[in-house]
C-alpha cells in the first residue's frame, strides 16, 4: 500500500515535470505573447519572409539602409519586401497591413510617426508577427526589439562638440521631426550638455525650435530668424541632422556668414562630408549604416525561428523597456574625415574634396587606400567570397599554363 503510494507520487511529479518540460519547448518554439499570441516560427530551412516598412527615402542614408538591408537579405536567403510611406502616415499603416497579408514572418518599421506606428505593432502582433523598430523608435507599444544608433549620446556629441569649439556667446538649436523620437532625444542629449552652460550664463539660446519633418527651409527660416534678432551675432547653429544643417547654413551664407559660425550636423551625408572639407558646416555625426541594416535582417531571422535575440540596451517607449541594440556614432570634423568617413569607404576622397583646391587634398597613405578600397569591399559585404575567388581563378590559371 505504502509503496502504491509512493509510485503514485513519484508519477504525478513526473508527469508534472513533463508539463513544465513540454511548456518550456513551446515558448521556446512557439513563443506565446504575454496576451496569448502564437508568434509564427518557421522550421529550420524554411524561407524566412521580411517586410521593411519605411518612411522615406528622402535622405541619402535611407537609401543606403535599404540598399544594405537588401544586401543582407540576399545574403542569409530571406525573402524581402521593401514599401516606402514618403512620410504618410495612413500610408505606412495600409502597406504595413498589406505586407501582414502576404504573410511576411516579421515587420521591419522605420516609422513617420513614433507614436501612429504603434497600431502596426498591434496589428502584426494580432497575426503571430514580431515587429522591429528600425532607427526611430515606436512609442507606447509592445514592440518587440528596436535596432538603432545611441541617439542622446549624438545629441551630447553635438552639444559638447559646439562647447568645446564655441564656448561663449549665442546659440540657435534646431531640432527634427516633433513626431520621431529621435529628434527629441537628441534635444535631450543636447541639452544634457549645453543645459548647464546656458544657466552658467556661458551661453545664452536664443532659439530652440523643431523642424517639421526635418526640413532644411524651416530651418533655413529659423536660423534666418535669429540673425535678424541678433544683428548676425550668432556663434553656433547646433541643428539636429546635416539636411536642417544645410538649411541653416543657406541662411548664414544669406547674411555673409558662411563658414564664420559653428554648424553641427548628423548623418555624414556626402554634400554635409563635402561641406566640412570646404569649411562651411562645421562637423557632423557619421552611423555606419551596415551594422544597423545586418543586425535588423539577423534579429528578424532569429524572431522567424523562435531563436532568442540578445539585445543589451533598453530603452523606454512609454509602455514598456524595449530590448535595444544600439551602434556607436562617430564625430567627424575636417580634421578626421580621412580616418572616418574615406577610410571605411563610406565616401570617397574625390568625392568629398571636389570643392576644395587638389593641392589643399589631404595625402592618402598606401595603407589608406587598402583601408577605403577594404572598407568598400566590406560595405558590399564578401572580402573573404572575393579573396577566395582570386585564389580559385589564379589556381586555374596557373593549371591552363602549357
Ligand atoms: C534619422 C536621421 C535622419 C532623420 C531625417 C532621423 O530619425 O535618425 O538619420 O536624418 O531622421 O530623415
Amino acid at each position: 500500500m505504502r509503496q502504491a503510494r509512493v509510485l503514485a507520487l513519484v508519477l504525478i511529479v513526473a508527469a508534472s515535470l513533463l508539463a513544465a518540460c513540454a511548456g518550456g519547448q513551446q515558448q521556446q518554439q512557439g513563443q506565446t505573447a504575454g496576451a496569448g499570441v502564437q508568434w509564427k516560427v518557421k522550421k529550420a530551412g524554411e524561407p524566412v519572409y521580411i517586410g521593411f516598412s519605411m518612411d522615406t527615402l528622402k535622405e541619402e542614408r535611407w537609401q543606403r539602409d535599404k540598399a544594405l538591408v537588401e544586401a543582407r537579405a540576399a545574403e542569409v536567403g530571406a525573402k524581402l519586401d521593401v514599401q516606402v510611406a514618403n512620410g504618410d502616415d495612413a500610408v505606412q499603416t495600409k502597406q504595413c497591413d498589406n505586407m501582414l497579408t502576404k504573410g511576411v514572418d516579421v515587420l521591419i518599421v522605420a516609422p513617420h510617426n513614433g507614436e501612429i506606428a504603434a497600431s502596426i505593432v498591434q496589428a502584426a502582433h494580432a497575426k503571430g508577427v514580431r515587429v522591429i523598430s528600425y532607427d526611430r523608435l515606436i512609442k507606447n507599444s509592445d514592440v518587440d526589439l528596436y535596432v538603432s544608433h545611441q541617439v542622446e549620446k549624438m545629441g551630447e556629441m553635438q552639444g559638447k562638440y559646439a562647447l568645446d569649439h564655441a564656448p561663449k556667446g549665442n546659440y540657435v538649436l534646431i531640432g527634427g521631426a516633433p513626431t520621431d523620437n529621435n529628434a527629441l532625444l537628441l534635444r535631450k542629449g543636447q541639452m544634457n550638455v549645453l543645459k548647464p552652460a546656458a544657466d552658467r550664463g556661458d551661453i545664452k539660446i536664443i532659439s530652440d525650435q523643431f523642424a517639421k519633418e526635418w526640413k532644411a527651409d524651416e530651418a533655413l527660416r529659423y536660423t534666418a530668424d535669429a540673425i535678424t534678432k541678433t544683428n548676425g551675432d550668432i556663434k553656433a547653429v547646433v541643428a539636429s541632422n546635416d539636411g536642417t544643417a544645410g538649411g541653416a547654413i543657406s541662411a548664414l551664407e544669406a547674411a555673409g556668414l558662411g563658414g564664420k559660425v559653428l554648424v553641427t550636423g548628423q548623418d555624414a551625408q556626402l554634400d554635409a562630408i563635402q561641406k566640412i572639407a570646404a569649411g562651411k558646416q562645421t562637423m557632423t555625426i557619421y552611423k555606419p549604416i551596415k551594422p544597423l541594416a545586418d543586425s535588423a535582417v539577423d534579429s528578424a531571422l532569429k524572431f522567424a525561428r523562435g531563436e532568442k535575440v540578445e539585445a543589451k540596451d533598453k530603452i523606454n517607449n512609454g509602455k514598456i523597456d524595449v530590448p535595444s541594440i544600439l551602434q556607436e556614432p562617430v564625430a567627424v570634423d575636417k580634421d578626421n574625415i580621412m580616418s572616418t568617413v574615406v577610410k571605411d569607404g563610406y565616401h570617397k576622397l574625390e568625392d568629398v574634396y571636389k570643392d576644395v583646391p587638389r593641392e589643399q587634398w589631404p595625402k592618402q597613405t598606401a595603407e589608406g587606400r587598402r583601408q577605403e578600397a577594404g572598407g568598400w569591399w566590406q560595405t558590399a559585404g564578401g572580402s573573404s567570397a572575393f579573396a577566395a575567388f582570386c585564389l580559385m581563378l589564379g589556381v586555374a590559371l596557373l593549371r591552363k599554363r602549357p
